[in-house]
């Protein structure tokens, strides 16, 4: 395949669909779906930088996701910690720098511990940037946001005429990470899932239906070639 043509998105997001029906196909419980998934999730980085893609921004656990079925919900915690771990080796040896994003302080000591590591170990780190939501909403993330938001305002650290969209952004769990330029859910759904929706305010959206455990580098590429044949205007006049 031809890719040196094609014009690199900076920053892909993903909304990472289809893991239960995938193994519920093949008559398996749907936390093997998850399994492969989180196999698929340590190829695609890898091909997303070798592709010359800078971010990617993953959606493993969204706050309305706690309501699922306890053992799938605890077997998702314990394949979240598996793969910070390995992931931890990964960035080490790659330098890449690994983000969470999401509410935090609902994790177990044990996760939250394995996250800070990450997070402060490969801080300086600028070759790859992979962000992973966990226990992220979009919802939460901007009520944390305005919340930090009216304590600087009542510290008087910042001026309510100060607020702008740069201000506001930079009180998200996003700050400092340029917004995505195309977003690709799996699986045939097409809603953004309370997923990064100050975020996507411009972004490309490309919907698939593979589902995620078979998701892979020519997938990808598909997904790229369709931002390729957008035509990106921000709200400008078309150019002819
Ligand atoms: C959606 O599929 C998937 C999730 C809610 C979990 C995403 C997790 C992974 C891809 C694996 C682990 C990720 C990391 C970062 C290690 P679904 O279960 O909603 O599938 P369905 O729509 O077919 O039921």
């Amino acid at each position: 395949m031809d890719i040196s043509n094609l014009k690199i998105p900076e920053h892909v997001s993903i909304i990472m669909d289809g893991n239960g029906r995938w193994a519920k196909k093949r008559g398996m419980p749907r936390t093997f779906g998850h399994k492969k998934g989180a196999e698929v999730v340590m190829d695609i980085c890898e091909d997303a930088d070798a592709l010359g893609i800078k971010y990617l921004t993953i959606y493993a656990f969204s706050t309305e996701n706690w309501s699922r079925p306890s053992a799938e919900v605890k077997a998702l915690m314990i394949l979240f910690d598996k793969y910070l771990k390995i992931c931890y080796d990964k960035a080490m040896k790659n330098n890449m720098r690994v983000r969470i994003i999401g509410d935090k302080t609902a994790l177990a000591p044990a996760l939250q511990e394995s996250i800070r590591r990450l997070e402060e170990d490969t801080a300086e780190f600028d070759g790859f940037h992979l962000q992973i939501a966990i226990n992220y909403g979009s919802r939460n993330e901007m009520i944390r946001a305005i919340r930090k938001l009216v304590r600087d305002v009542e510290d008087k650290k910042i001026m309510p005429e100060e607020i702008d969209e740069e201000q506001y952004s930079s009180y998200l769990d996003t700050a400092g990470i340029p917004d995505p330029d195309l977003m690709i859910r799996t699986s045939g759904e097409q809603r953004l899932s309370n997923y990064l929706m100050w975020q996507h305010a411009y972004s490309e959206f490309y919907f698939t239906d593979t589902p995620w455990p078979d998701f892979n580098r020519q997938e990808l590429i598909r997904a790229i070639e369709a931002y390729n044949d957008r035509d990106r205007r921000y709200g400008k006049v078309k150019e002819v």
